[in-house]
């Protein structure tokens, strides 16, 4: 079977963006960005809430990337060679190849693409994430803790969730950034 894996780049108090919405602070290096994109390589599908599927859209124009380094080069070819689920209760139409549009979050259907799949999937934005936590969908995180407090903001994990983890591996990066890779205990 196929494992669900949600990863996040987050504050030391556990953020995905303040409370303005800034996610600027959580950019990565190109070391850590090296490393993310070997995380992303093998995933097959992403499954995204529409918020986070508009910021990661940047990745599907060539353009986008045109003068960046390598490494988002390389990103832009990880992002166009995966297969996306967007779930949405408004977004119309997908502006990226290979994405398809899911109007509910059923946990069965994702117990099922985890049956039928030969690559892993990932699951991203937390208030999707939650619910896929929340299922026991999630059998591995990735967490890249970045050395800032933000004080508050959108949380990279729901309330009244609560789960043994295994520590797999962990690496610390010049910048300060801590990657934690835990497994969900049965
Ligand atoms: N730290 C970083 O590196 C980083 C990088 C990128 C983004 N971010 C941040 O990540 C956050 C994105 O995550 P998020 O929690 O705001 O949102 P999200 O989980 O990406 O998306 C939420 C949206 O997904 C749809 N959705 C969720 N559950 C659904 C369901 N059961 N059925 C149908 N549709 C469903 C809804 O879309 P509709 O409203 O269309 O119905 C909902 O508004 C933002 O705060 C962004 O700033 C951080």
């Amino acid at each position: 079977m196929a494992k669900l894996i949600y990863s996040a780049i987050t504050s030391l108090d556990g953020y995905v963006a303040d409370r303005d919405g800034n996610f600027d602070w959580a950019a990565p290096d190109e070391e850590v960005h090296a490393f993310v994109n070997d995380l992303e390589r093998p995933i097959g599908t992403y499954l995204l809430g529409r918020r986070m599927y508009e910021v990661m859209g940047f990745w599907e124009t060539p353009q986008a990337v045109e003068d960046q380094p390598p490494v988002m080069h390389d990103y832009a070819g990880i992002w166009r060679a995966a297969d996306k689920v967007v779930y949405s209760g408004t977004l119309e139409r997908a502006s990226t190849d290979r994405t398809r549009i899911e109007r509910a979050f059923d946990p069965e259907a994702v117990r099922m693409m985890k049956a039928a799949a030969d690559r892993d999937l990932s699951v991203g934005g937390p208030t999707l994430a939650a619910q896929a936590i929340k299922a026991g969908l999630v059998d591995e995180y990735h967490l890249f803790l970045t050395p800032v407090l933000v004080g508050g903001g959108n949380p990279a994990f729901p309330d009244g969730v609560r789960q043994g983890l295994e520590l797999l591996e962990e690496r610390r990066f010049g910048s300060g950034v801590v990657h934690l890779h835990y497994r969900t205990k049965v």
